[in-house]
């Protein structure tokens, strides 16, 4: 009689084989419902929703938004959650945002001169040519048709324009014709598709976003942004060494932060190439950019809803500026009122809704309770911003909350737009200018009230982005 398959000497290397395999995933499946199990017993002391039978928390982070525990989980060195630094590194590559351990230390070290307060001053001239030119086109605009208007687009060429000049000292001329400058373009898809949905659990990962519409034109716009950035540092590199032509810092009146960059690489040679030199820069512009729009846009919103802060922060203005003829850096410091409102703005709506990291080691609490490593945990910037438990009625827009009596009683992990402790924002006092210039010369051109058939409405983005844009009535005011 015929033998079967299964008995000839071929089949018994696949039988093995198979065998071999199916011990294997069978391990694999004992080890993952051990994980389980003990992520289970170690979430059990913190208040979570019912876990689904297969995918337990899979779709849910670890979320908090209590000062302590947020100044424990702050003052760690875990590295960055991977969600957002997988589309940041393939598009731009490793600068500040999206580096870890001694690398981001020695970087953040070289970096931090380019933000001192000498440095910022000498930006308050760029930022108000560049918010005046945004006003002009709106003055313009207000003038000739329906004073309603979308704005964030506006506001968000606006920041990018800033950003240029202050980086790299490139004008653009972004704000009148965004789509004539390649950089422009690239970079405001390249914000569409970093920002996209993150935390979104279909949001294609690995392997497959790589090959997805989204991954190979981050790739397209990788390569481009490179491309870009390898131009202006080399022609940078080539004006500064021909020492026959004059310094181009000396004819601008300020140093960009290119020329911050490039002193540092001088310094420090081989441990500051040219292509961490595009990273850092167009990492610069990404973040910087993104988050002041969202935050001048929230701050516009909740002025146009409260009329009067809005005129007290006018009178402010009016006040210190006269008619805001020019505008300098020691009268920033004199809008007390102003910033007051600003910060209950970031309080309010918080440009960078939350943050995360991978636990590399287990976390305790305050309270006694502790997390293992390797889990995810969000700081939600939000939660803490809304927690009833540290704000009193916190969906009103109070800006006396930031008086020095209110803001003195307070925990100190209560308020965090830009973070705090190692990691925080390197660029907040930058953006804290930006935004008191942008508002100052707003405020003394244009009275801003709400459009109420288009309320606001967020996306779950990384950064806060309204949906829809963000519609607001504007007036011109006459010049007193
Ligand atoms: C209102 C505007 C801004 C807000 C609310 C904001 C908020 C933040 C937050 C919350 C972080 C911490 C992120 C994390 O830990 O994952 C951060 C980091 C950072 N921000 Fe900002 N930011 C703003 C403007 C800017 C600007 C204008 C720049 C640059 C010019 C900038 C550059 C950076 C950089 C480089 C980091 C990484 C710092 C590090 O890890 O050492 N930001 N920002």
């Amino acid at each position: 009689m015929e033998s079967s398959w299964l008995e000839t000497r071929w089949a018994r290397p696949f039988y093995l084989a198979f065998v071999f395999c199916l011990a294997l995933a069978l391990l694999q499946a004992i080890k993952l419902y051990l994980r389980r199990q003990r992520l289970l017993r170690d979430l059990r002391p913190f208040p979570a929703p019912p876990t689904h039978w297969f995918y337990g928390h899979q779709k849910a982070f670890f979320y908090i938004y209590d000062p302590d525990y947020a100044k424990i989980f702050l003052n760690r060195t875990d590295p960055k959650s991977t969600h957002l630094c997988k589309f940041l590194t393939s598009c731009v590559g490793k600068g500040l945002v999206n580096l870890d351990g001694p690398k981001w230390f020695q970087r953040h070290h070289l970096l931090t001169p380019g933000f001192s307060f000498n440095i910022l001053k000498s930006y308050v001239e760029v930022m108000a040519y560049s918010v005046n030119t945004m006003l002009d086109k709106w003055e313009k605009i207000c003038s000739t048709q329906d004073a309603a208007l979308e704005v964030f687009e506006h506001i968000s060429l606006m920041t990018l324009d800033i950003l240029m000049k202050c980086a790299f000292s490139w004008e653009t001329n972004c704000q009148i014709n965004s789509t004539q400058d390649l950089y422009v373009t690239t970079m405001v898809e390249a914000s569409k598709i970093i920002f996209y949905d993150l935390y979104s659990f279909f949001h294609p990962q690995g392997i497959i976003f790589k090959f997805s519409h989204e991954g190979c034109r981050l790739q397209e716009i990788s390569n481009m942004l490179h491309q870009y950035t390898e131009k202006v540092i080399q022609d940078r590199k080539k004006s500064l060494g021909d020492e026959n032509k004059q310094d181009n810092t000396q004819k601008r009146n300020y140093q960009d932060f290119l020329d911050i960059l490039l002193s540092a690489q001088a310094e420090n040679g081989d441990s500051f190439s040219d292509s961490d030199l595009q990273s850092e820069v167009n990492t610069f512009v990404l973040a910087g950019h993104n988050s002041s729009a969202g935050a001048l846009a929230c701050l516009l919103y909740h002025l146009a809803l409260n009329p009067e802060h809005q005129e007290r922060c006018r009178e402010e203005i009016r006040g210190i500026l006269g008619d805001g003829a020019s505008i300098t850096w020691e009268q920033l410091s004199e809008m007390n009122y102003t910033t007051m409102c600003i910060k209950e703005s970031l309080r309010l709506t918080p440009p960078v809704p939350s943050i995360s990291r991978e636990l590399s080691k287990p976390m305790t609490f305050p309270d006694g309770h502790s997390l293992p490593a390797g889990i995810t945990v969000v700081l939600s910037i939000w939660g803490l911003h809304h927690n009833p438990t540290i704000w009193e009625h916190p969906k009103v827009f109070d800006p006396l909350r930031f008086s020095q009596k209110n803001s003195d009683q307070r925990h100190p992990y209560s308020f965090l737009p830009f973070s705090a402790g190692p990691r925080s924002c390197i660029g907040q006092h930058f953006a804290m200018v930006e935004l008191k210039v942008a508002i100052a010369l707003i405020l003394l051109r244009l009275r801003v009230t709400p459009d109420p058939s288009r309320p606001l409405v967020f996306l779950p983005q990384t950064v806060l982005k309204p949906q829809h844009g963000l519609h607001v009535c504007l007036k011109k005011l006459t010049k007193c």
